[in-house]
């Protein structure tokens, strides 16, 4: 347990930097916000760990001297973590257990908690199917994600939670989303404030697309993994993947599900630095925009929701840790991931606009 002072000198700086914060905040929200990450931010060792452990073990089964991938399956076979101190055969130790604080320092770029940041206009509330690879026919460079789950009230992974993602195809474009309202083709970009670079919302139009969404449970150790392609951009955002977290949900006849318990609604970003060189690769090249409003910059993100994603301080950081899959970037990447939610909050799943 924490000594009180040093609970109190960490708390400060959140509470000076929330208040100094742009965006209009309730007192209730703004309370929620900083009791999750003062949460947090004690666990941060923890998930550092916990990050660092997956990733030795999958990019040994991955990387390890072989000159090809090995198969999906082998990939998410249910032993990939069997290796992991505090796996289900270990069940003795826990892989999380929470470090005091003074041992680590926060690592910058550790991910340590995604505060809840809005889920824009593309999600679909029925019809997201339950799968690891959400890829379909859409062309791109591989991208295989590792999202791990903490529950920011215990440090400890969250085996059994629903981590249900969402994103743009190569060239920026949402399932079911193709083209913008008739009255409104032509449009252009907002031009400064918040909402700089924003377009209105493409209507969703194809009811029956379902490429670049699904959803899949975190296994024992509290993962869930996808198989993916990278997301393009689109104007006035930085090149994100959506995600939602459900507790509890049902799988329905069809492999979509429903739930009535949406504990967590966040976004995942790219190293700008990657984006520009995926920005090159082929179809990533044949964005329409790319030669008129081109790519916006994580800084530049619209509706602050890059800069809003990193709490106070630029603490937390939903950026991916991404590994070459194989000797060159063409050959796809790894991501990997460790968000911090409140499994007992319950929040409304539905957007606001
Ligand atoms: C985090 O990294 C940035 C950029 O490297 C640096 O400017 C900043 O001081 C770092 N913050 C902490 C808390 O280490
Ligand atoms: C699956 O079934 C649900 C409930 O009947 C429905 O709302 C949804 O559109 C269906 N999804 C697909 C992809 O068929
Ligand atoms: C992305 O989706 C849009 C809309 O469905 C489609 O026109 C475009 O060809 C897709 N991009 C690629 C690279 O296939
Ligand atoms: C988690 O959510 C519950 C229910 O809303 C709340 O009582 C609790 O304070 C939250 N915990 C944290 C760390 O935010």
């Amino acid at each position: 347990m924490l000594p009180i002072r040093r609970v109190l000198i960490l708390l400060i700086p959140f509470l000076a930097s929330v208040a100094a914060h742009k965006e209009p905040k309730t007192p209730e929200e703004i309370e929620v916000q900083r009791a999750l990450q003062a949460a947090a931010y004690h666990c941060a060792p923890a998930v550092e760990q916990f990050t660092a452990a997956r990733k030795r073990s999958w990019a040994q089964k991955v990387l390890a001297g072989r000159p090809s991938l090995p198969g999906f399956d082998e990939l998410f076979a249910s032993e990939t973590y069997a290796d992991l101190p505090g796996s289900a055969s270990d069940a003795e130790q826990t892989v999380m257990g929470c470090s005091p604080l003074q041992e680590t320092r926060i690592q910058n770029n550790t991910c340590v908690l995604t505060p809840v940041v809005t889920e824009g206009p593309y999600y679909h509330q029925a019809g997201h199917p339950v799968r690891q690879n959400i890829a379909e026919l859409q062309p791109g460079l591989l991208l295989l994600l590792d999202i791990g789950v903490i529950d920011v009230e215990t440090c400890k992974p969250l085996p059994n939670v629903l981590v249900d993602i969402w994103q743009a195809n190569a060239t920026g474009f949402y399932a079911g989303h193709p083209v913008p309202h008739p009255h409104l083709v032509g449009e252009k970009p907002q031009v400064g404030g918040k909402r700089s670079g924003l377009l209105s919302a493409f209507p969703r139009t194809i009811e029956e697309e379902t490429f670049l969404r699904g959803a899949w449970p975190t296994d024992a150790n509290g993962v869930a993994q996808f198989t993916t392609i990278f997301p393009g951009y689109y104007t006035g955002r930085a090149t994100h993947v959506h995600t939602k977290v459900f507790p509890k949900w049902t799988v329905l006849p069809n492999r979509t599900f429903t739930s009535d318990h949406l504990a967590h609604v966040g976004q995942f970003f790219f190293d700008d630095e990657i984006n520009l060189r995926i920005d090159e690769m082929h179809p990533y090249s044949e964005n329409p925009i790319r030669h008129t409003y081109g790519r916006t910059r994580n800084w530049r993100d619209s509706l602050n929701i890059f800069e809003d994603s990193h709490g106070p301080e630029g603490q937390y950081n939903p950026v991916f840790k991404l590994d070459l899959l194989g000797g060159v970037i063409s050959q796809g990447l790894i991501g990997y991931i460790t968000m911090g939610i409140n499994a007992s909050a319950s929040y409304d799943n539905r957007w606001k606009g």
